[in-house]
């Protein structure tokens, strides 16, 4: 290894990362939209106009191009597609295949997202992935768009971290539909699991190949945060080693499990799923965090585990998460030994207004991805969460991923690149993190990158 010089592998795609909902704005016949319309939201903000992306990519394009950035993941919106149950909406389409086209024009690796979070309201109304008929319901939605649209992708993600909604959604009731129940979440795993699995087979019968004329690539961008018991002394330390053990199972190990043994695992229950075995050609990972789960008896709605505590000396986000960029490596490796398919990191990124930390955050985390790549493991490229500012979920719009800094107050949405942009666009010029671009933008990671 080079004292000065980290270099990427030839054709690493350097991309960014955004959904639908979160970017497009008017996602008015969803169930996330309703629910915003509640005053769920944290900082009581609701997606509305988000950035306006729908409007405004052909900007945003030639932004992203200008900063030599490669590639570039987007969702397709099903609530946009069917706003109700059987219609499909055309126009929508069109202008899904213009937005696509002029990502190809500008020729960006494009990694589209099938469902990430989201969905019709009228899917929500019929109870949602607990109603029966809503797996052939998404079916259908994503033949009709693999049938469309199916040229453009070179990666497909058919679900954005399903373990999220069925844990955040059915278990803590956090988002919607709210429930608080083991058997929901059950239930609701098993659905998506049975989704993605057709959705895997569809496009390989629809669409084959890929735009490089091989084999599509289908895969899934599934979270996976670093869990750590604290290890409190005592009973409450034995309790918060089994919490993380069932917190690992249900967040992403019996997910792993059932797609490579086709035997669903004892946290989804129930009989084989058709199709899932090796449903996979490539291995996304979301990777933020390490998180450190500590028994709290005041925690009554957390099933008396606080997640939200860093073991002192760490440094913090700010959604107050840890930063811990060994995380990924150690997550790569696993899931590597897990299925032994080339990997995507899908998304990686910090909340930071101020872009003080995202700079360090960046060059830690690939460097960490380096480390993997020089022990042999094959990892495609890395789509940077998130390219702009945009919708945090929960939190609204105060929470700031962007590379691209962006308002949503500001009446013309004005995008404006951070320092960390220009970061990036440096270490994908040179497919290589360099001592210069590190001393340039982030001095304090020299010695962990280059060593002394
Ligand atoms: C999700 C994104 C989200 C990001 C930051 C990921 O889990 O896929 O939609 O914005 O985390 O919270």
């Amino acid at each position: 290894m080079s004292k000065d010089r980290l270099n990427f592998p030839d054709n690493f795609i350097w991309g960014t990362s955004t959904a639908g909902h979160q970017v497009e704005g008017g996602n008015e016949f969803s169930d996330w939209w309703a629910w915003e319309q509640k005053g769920l939201i944290e900082d009581g903000t609701v997606s509305g106009r988000a950035m306006d992306y729908w409007n405004r990519h052909e900007e945003d394009h030639a932004l992203m191009a200008s900063l030599a950035y490669k590639g570039f993941r987007l969702g397709i919106e099903w609530a946009r597609v069917e706003p109700q149950k059987g219609y499909f909406d055309h126009a929508v389409i069109e202008h899904y295949r213009h937005i696509l086209q002029s990502l190809r024009n500008h020729g960006f690796k494009i990694c589209l997202t099938l469902h990430h979070w989201v969905i019709p309201r009228w899917v929500a109304d019929q109870g949602d992935w607990l109603n029966p008929g809503t797996v052939n319901q998404f079916l259908r939605y994503a033949k009709f768009v693999i049938e469309e649209l199916g040229t453009f992708p070179d990666f497909w993600v058919t679900m954005n971290e399903p373990m999220v909604p069925a844990i955040m959604g059915n278990v803590l009731g956090r988002f919607p539909p709210q429930r608080r129940s083991f058997r929901a979440y059950r239930a609701v795993s098993r659905a998506y699991l049975r989704a993605h699995a057709g959705t895997y087979h569809l496009i390989h019968k629809v669409q084959p190949l890929a735009p490089d004329g091989t084999r599509s690539k289908v895969g899934v961008a599934m979270a996976y945060p670093w869990i750590e018991p604290w290890n409190s002394p005592g009973p409450a330390g034995w309790y918060e080693r089994f919490a993380a053990f069932i917190a690992r199972r249900a967040a992403f190990e019996g997910w792993d499990h059932t797609i490579r043994t086709g035997k669903p695992h004892w946290i989804h229950g129930g009989p084989a799923i058709t199709g899932v075995k090796n449903s996979y050609d490539y291995c996304g990972i979301n990777y933020y965090t390490r998180t450190s789960l500590k028994f709290d008896r005041t925690r009554g709605d957390q099933y008396w585990i606080d997640d939200t505590k860093a073991p002192s000396g760490v440094d913090v986000t700010q959604m107050g998460w840890q930063i811990y960029p060994e995380g990924l490596y150690r997550t790569i490796r696993s899931v590597w030994k897990r299925f032994g398919k080339p990997i995507l990191i899908t998304e990686n990124g910090i909340a930071d207004d101020t872009d003080k930390q995202r700079p360090y955050y960046i060059i830690e985390h690939l460097a960490q991805v380096h480390r993997a790549i020089r022990e042999g493991i094959p990892i495609l490229g890395y789509y940077h969460w998130s390219f702009l500012d945009n919708f945090e979920w929960q939190k609204g719009f105060g929470k700031r991923f962007g590379l691209i800094a962006v308002k949503h107050d500001d009446p013309d949405l004005k995008r404006v690149p951070r320092p960390s942009a220009y970061l990036y666009s440096d270490i994908a010029q040179k497919n290589a993190i360099t001592r210069k671009i590190v001393e340039a933008y982030t001095p304090r990671a020299v010695t962990m990158v280059f060593g002394n």
